[in-house]
């Protein structure tokens, strides 16, 4: 699939507002990731208020490409909707939601970056506390996105050398 090897983070974007449409079915491809025991704990919100993008990265430093994104896509956990919130399943259900969000971007003609938020504890509880998360909601990951202000080549990153036949050190 060519889209997986084109896919890029994209931190630089044009000075253009990213459709409704659009971003609905970015959302649409993360409710459509695999969850454990299908239990679909995320949660999503779309974030386009500068004055909120601009605040983010004054507690969590590795997200200055907020301070000139158009917009943001807020990918949570409600772990009320796992059997066991302490099992940490929902991580993994998010990581998925977010790389498929990140698929459909590309396949948008649109760049993003995935920001990781969860397990960091300031950027979590500095989430939190500016978006008014509920008690029981755990930011996963921030997803900066906007139509590209940069082209970056595809990436090809197979290494035979990590790869094992049966036993681990047996050439595949
Ligand atoms: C869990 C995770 C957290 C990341 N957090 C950040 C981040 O906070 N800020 C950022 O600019 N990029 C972040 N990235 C993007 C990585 O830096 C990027 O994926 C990596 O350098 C490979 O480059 P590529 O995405 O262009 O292939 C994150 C990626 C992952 C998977």
């Amino acid at each position: 699939m060519d889209i997986i090897y084109q896919r890029r983070s994209i931190r630089k974007y044009l000075d253009k507002p990213v459709e409704k449409e659009k971003l609905v079915e970015i959302i649409r491809a993360g409710m459509a990731a695999p969850s454990s025991e299908n239990e679909q704990p995320w949660f999503f919100m779309v974030i386009d208020d500068k004055d909120i993008l601009h605040k983010i990265p004054e507690f969590t430093w590795s997200a200055p490409v907020l301070k000139k994104s158009p917009c943001a896509i807020l990918v949570c956990a409600d772990v009320t909707y796992a059997k066991d919130p302490e099992d940490f399943w929902w991580v993994q259900d998010c990581a998925a939601a977010t790389q498929n969000m990140l698929l459909e971007i590309e396949d948008q003609g649109l760049g993003g970056v995935w920001i990781g938020i969860h397990p960091e504890k300031d950027f979590v509880d500095g989430v939190k506390h500016l978006l008014n998360l509920p008690e029981q909601v755990v930011p996963f990951s921030l997803i900066s996105l906007g139509y590209k202000g940069k082209i970056k080549e595809p990436t090809d990153r197979y290494y035979e050398e990590r790869v094992y036949y049966n036993k681990w050190g047996e050439e595949y």
